[in-house]
């Protein structure tokens, strides 16, 4: 769970262990919106193992908004609509423990949450309470329904679902969702296990929905639909602060989701990983191409994702040109793993890009004075380094990112 010592009034100061890599799993959302129902949950489960997902480590089924009924019940407890969950969440809890998978739930800071559900603002204790006799293993937390809600900071509120899952006993991950409002990323790390650090993504490589601005510090105004280039742009300024058991969430992915072509669903993968983002898959995994669930399972990718250090990579400026190449690079430390460095062509034209070692900041350091070799990971292959100490990448294509990792001999 998250970071934070509490301390109990006795005095007695309790540890609380960290999610040591960024989670993995998928969600309901972005495909399905409020259309979530056991059977749907029940056939990702089984996709899992048959389609490989499970295996690759992805193992969190989260239901997202829509699996309330509208009102509570007498007693005051949340409740599951029946016609969606005929079994109840206790069963379906069971059901996808019994495959070794965890299960997920969402509520909301605020009086109702962004479907006009009732959310647990004044509730903490009870719902929190509720999830854990469910069997709940995730709790993502949104920020709608304002009104009084929105009187009192993002902080103050998400706090109190904080202290209630603590209270339960049960380990629940605590995944914020408050869309990067007063910068979580200088507080989230108190008492959560990831934040969002943006309004919603949208199925878009490159293209914004209005009111999207491009920095992290620059919030969003309404719905957000922000695109796969913008968000990786905002991490711009954020990269700095992934560390495990606090990671920056870019939202789930839209990957297999039939907007991007396979280099712009890699590019999306890459970035995903290689900033320490959650690995959420926010499409249909039953019917999802295979092209695309080779892109989510490739495990050369998920070893950066995974990586014991949990350091992000960060932009670096001096090789990168605007609008037209970005090249990012970071510390690895799992097995003979050094060193990662992506390079992206986000210009309009295939292009060749050249990566003079030296260059890049912290390389150097993380290889020492081992030999090494270097891999380019979705072409699968060997990359030499010249006399020069650089790397030439040839005929880069529009969308298209390298992964190069820099492995100890
Ligand atoms: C949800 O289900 C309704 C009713 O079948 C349908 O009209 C709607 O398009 C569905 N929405 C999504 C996002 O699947
Ligand atoms: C799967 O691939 C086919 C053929 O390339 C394409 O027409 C279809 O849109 C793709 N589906 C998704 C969900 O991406
Ligand atoms: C890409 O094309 C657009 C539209 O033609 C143009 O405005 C932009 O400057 C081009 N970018 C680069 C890096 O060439």
């Amino acid at each position: 769970m998250w970071s934070f010592v509490l301390v109990a009034s006795a005095g007695v100061a309790l540890a609380v262990t960290n999610p040591k890599t960024p989670q993995m799993g998928w969600s309901t959302w972005n495909t399905f919106q409020y259309n979530v129902t056991q059977s749907l949950v029940e056939s990702t489960a089984e996709a899992f193992e048959t389609r490989g997902f499970a295996k690759a480590g992805y193992n969190y089924l989260l239901i997202d908004d829509g699996w309330q009924t509208e009102t509570r019940a007498a007693d005051g407890h949340q409740q599951a609509d029946p016609t969606k969950f005929p079994d109840g969440i206790a069963a379906l809890a069971d059901t996808v423990h019994k495959k070794g998978l965890k299960l997920g739930i969402y509520s909301d800071a605020g009086i109702y949450d962004c479907g006009f559900y009732p959310g647990s603002l004044g509730y903490e204790e009870l719902d929190a309470a509720q999830y854990a006799a469910w069997g709940i293993d995730y709790l993502k937390y949104d920020n709608c329904g304002g009104f009084e809600g929105n009187t009192r900071p993002p902080a103050e509120r998400f706090l109190a679902m904080s202290y209630a899952l603590e209270a339960t006993g049960r380990d629940i991950f605590y995944a914020l969702c408050e869309w990067g409002n007063q910068f979580p990323w200088f507080w989230a790390d108190q008492f959560s296990d990831s934040y969002r650090m943006s309004g919603d993504i949208h199925a878009s490589y490159a293209s914004d929905g209005s009111g999207v601005c491009t920095t992290a510090y620059c919030l969003n105004t309404g719905y957000a639909g922000v695109s796969v280039l913008t968000m990786i742009r905002k991490m711009r300024e954020l990269s700095g602060f992934q560390k495990p058991g606090a990671w920056a969430d870019m939202d789930m992915m839209e990957i297999g989701n039939n907007a991007m072509t396979t280099l712009e669903e890699q590019t999306h993968f890459s970035f995903w990983a290689a900033l320490k983002s959650p690995l959420i898959i926010g499409a249909n995994v039953v019917t999802m191409n295979q092209s695309s669930v080779d892109i989510l399972t490739n495990t050369d990718i998920i070893a950066v994702s995974q990586d014991a250090l949990g350091t992000a990579v960060s932009y670096l400026p001096g090789l990168s040109t605007e609008d037209a190449v970005q090249v990012w690079g970071g510390p690895l430390s799992s097995g003979k793993q050094r060193f990662v460095v992506l390079a992206l062509n986000y210009g309009n034209a295939t292009t060749d890009i050249s990566i003079p070692l030296a260059s890049v900041t912290g390389l150097s350091a993380a290889l020492g004075k081992n030999a090494y070799t270097v891999k380019e990971v979705w072409s699968n292959k060997a990359v030499s380094v010249s006399k020069s100490n650089t790397i030439a990448l040839t005929g880069v294509a529009v969308g298209q990112t390298k992964v190069l990792v820099f492995s100890e001999k």
